[in-house]
């Protein structure tokens, strides 16, 4: 991308050290223990860790075993599908590989097109307001010179989105009952466990059983305006569809909670803000994507392998574990500036890369783009968005502001009429 005046910002020491300094405290709160031993194998482009598998930290390796699907799955021992086939069932993507994983992807693809995923964003999916409705009123508030807890907000916004996909009203109980639901299954997983107990197990699935209930009645009226009646139309079979949907919220949800407050604390913190949500919006898709870099909404990667291989050099056999430490890859690559050329290993890879490149990725962007969408008009006539008192959220799986405060600066008059 072409430099701006952002650069020099983007490489000013004091500045990026704010941004630094929250991100570490957001990682630490969140996993006090395994953030700084992950981060302290980050100048070793593959490790060997007892117990815990061959940790991978360099960028280019990790692209290779993502994209060796011969040798690396997401099925077999220590791969994700030891923690999510019991509660989701074996069809769930996540726990996929091959043909059949190809095909499912496939037939879900119309549900992450361009239209749909703003459809589902802008509440149609589910008859009403949905998210408009939380970021309306973050966006009245401010113009009234309020303070908003931008994590509520998102967290209404992800819990709308999930109302959207099992196809129920996005009333303010539904979307709260949702987000609990999606919190209480996420919330039982821990690093250092590769499973979950039978309880966990047992617990989990009749959250989801509750949570996903409207969407099986969805599927099996075949209303094609609904996410589930959609995937029937598709070809899904009803478990298939079922398992799509759980497997959506359980990624879906946490990820975007965890990266939006983010973003907004690190375009505060490094000067960024006005050019992130500035008429135009040309410096945004750089902003955004160098946040997410920086932040790692999903620190690491499993994979379980296939057969004999060598990984950056060492030898690993089938039935071994290796973990990408995708937040030591991406953050390898320096600090936060929209300006630097950006590594065509780094790249994206905090979506992944290869068959389970993130099918969401469509939804998450048009998520982030509703919050600062809602902003933008807000951060004119002299006004400026501003971060105020925040606090990480402490022992969560995916690093995130359990609260984090927006005001608006400058002249008070209202601007946007909102
Ligand atoms: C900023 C937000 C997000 C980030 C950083 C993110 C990151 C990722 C990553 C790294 C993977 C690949 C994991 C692997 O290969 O082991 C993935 C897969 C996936 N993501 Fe996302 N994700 C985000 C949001 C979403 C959203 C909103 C959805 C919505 C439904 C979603 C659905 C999925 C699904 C279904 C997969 C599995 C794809 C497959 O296995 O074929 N993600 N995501």
């Amino acid at each position: 991308m072409t430099a701006g005046p952002g650069v020099a910002a983007g490489r000013d020491g004091a500045v990026r050290g704010a941004e630094a300094r929250w991100e570490e405290r957001v990682q630490r709160a969140a996993h006090p223990v395994a953030y700084p031993a992950v981060r302290a194998l980050r100048h070793r482009p593959v490790a060997r860790v007892p117990r815990v598998g061959l940790v991978v930290s360099d960028a280019a390796v990790a692209r290779e075993v993502l994209l060796d699907v011969d040798r690396f799955s997401k099925v077999g021992p220590g791969s994700p599908s030891d923690l999510w086939t019991p509660i989701l069932g074996p069809s769930v993507l996540l726990n996929m590989e091959g043909a059949e994983h190809a095909a499912m992807r496939r037939a879900l693809g119309p549900i992450f097109s361009p239209r749909a995923v703003r459809e589902l964003v802008a509440g149609r999916e589910s008859g009403g307001p949905a998210m408009g409705g939380a970021l309306a009123e973050m966006a009245a508030r401010l113009d009234a010179g309020g303070t908003v807890d931008l994590a509520a907000v998102v967290a209404a916004q992800a819990g709308a989105v999930i109302c959207g996909l099992v196809g129920l009203p996005p009333t303010d109980a539904a979307v709260r009952e949702s987000m609990a639901a999606a919190q209480a299954v996420t919330g039982m997983v821990r690093l250092h466990r590769r499973r979950l107990t039978t309880s966990q197990v047992a617990h989990a699935r009749r959250v989801l059983e509750e949570l996903t209930a409207p969407a099986r009645d969805a599927y099996r009226a075949g209303d094609e305006s609904t996410v589930p009646g959609r995937m029937r139309g598709l070809g899904l079979s009803e478990r298939e569809a079922m398992g799509a949907v759980g497997a959506f919220v359980l990624t879906g949800t946490e990820t975007i909670q965890s990266f939006v407050p983010r973003l907004l604390a690190i375009a505060h913190d490094t000067g960024w803000m006005e050019r992130l949500l500035a008429s135009g919006g040309e410096l945004r898709r750089p902003v955004v994507e160098e946040a997410l870099r920086v932040t790692v909404p999903t620190p690491a990667m499993l994979r379980s392998v296939r057969a004999d291989a060598v990984v950056g050099g060492h030898r690993v056999h089938a039935g071994d574990r290796v973990v990408i430490a995708t937040v030591n890859c991406c953050r390898g690559a320096g600090a936060f500036d929209p300006g630097a050329a950006v590594d065509p290993d780094v790249r994206h890879l905090w979506f992944g890369a290869g068959p389970h490149f993130c099918l969401g990725m469509p939804l998450a962007m048009a998520q982030v783009d509703a919050v600062l969408d809602t902003l933008a008009p807000l951060a004119t006539g002299g006004r400026r968005v501003v971060v105020g008192r925040r606090r990480p959220a402490r022992r969560v799986l995916v690093p995130a502001y359990r609260g984090l405060e927006l005001s608006l600066a400058g002249p008070q008059a209202s601007q946007t009429g909102a």
